[in-house]
């Protein structure tokens, strides 16, 4: 294992590892359900943002450590993805698939979330070297779907924030995704670097 990929490692478990810390020590505000829901929400968004970003960072600024291991920062994406889908599984619904399918049908942040990991979770499945030799020219194809899975996270993100009428945050997460999906269709149409490094 090299090193800056140890270091990219302990990154990606630094929210598990303040969660826990937090927890010892009582820090998970007065509803740590609801805190580690949202926040565990908050951090797979970043991780995408960040998977995104891999190849404009090594492009515009030679930071070259993202791209390197994007697909580690891909698979702890999914896991808090995982996490915070399981959050709302226990402390939302009390692990009934009923009241599940319920939430699933009726408000349309969840339904909008669902179809969000229902398209990462091929991604994460087939981020494996198997899989890419596997499906050869389709992989690529099958990981542009990380671009309507992104979108789909940010509204999700917008509906729940609607209900606060509080979207400062989102803002951040829309001009973040529109900028790096305007590089990527202007490298492609300039260069054809888009195509080689999705
Ligand atoms: C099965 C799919 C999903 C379910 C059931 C789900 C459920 C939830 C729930 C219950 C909340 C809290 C709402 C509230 O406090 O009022 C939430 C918030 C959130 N979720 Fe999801 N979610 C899903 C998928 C996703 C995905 C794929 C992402 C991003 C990668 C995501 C990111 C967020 C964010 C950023 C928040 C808001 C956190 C905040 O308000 O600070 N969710 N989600």
């Amino acid at each position: 294992m090299t090193r800056s990929r140890v270091v990219v490692f302990l990154l990606c478990l630094y929210p598990l590892g303040f969660w826990l810390a937090q927890g010892f020590i009582g820090g998970l505000t007065a509803n740590p359900p609801e805190y580690l829901t949202r926040s565990s929400g908050e951090w797979a968004l970043v991780g995408l943002c960040l998977v995104l970003a891999a190849p404009p960072a090594q492009r515009w600024f030679g930071v070259t450590w993202p791209l390197r291991h994007r697909r580690m920062l891909g698979l702890f994406t999914y896991f808090y993805t995982v996490l915070h889908v399981l959050a709302w599984a226990l402390w939302e619904q009390g692990w009934s698939l009923s009241a599940m399918w319920v939430d699933i049908v009726t408000r349309l942040f969840i339904t909008v979330g669902v179809v969000a990991v229902v398209l990462l979770t091929p991604l994460a499945i087939t981020s494996t070297n198997a899989w890419v030799r596997r499906l050869g020219r389709n992989w690529r194809r099958l990981h542009w779907l990380v671009y309507p899975a992104v979108a789909l996270s940010i509204w999700h993100f917008w509906l729940v924030r609607a209900g606060k009428n509080d979207f400062a945050d989102v803002w951040v997460y829309v001009v973040v995704f529109a900028v790096l999906l305007v590089t990527r269709v202007l490298a492609i149409k300039n260069t054809g670097a888009g195509r080689r490094r999705l």
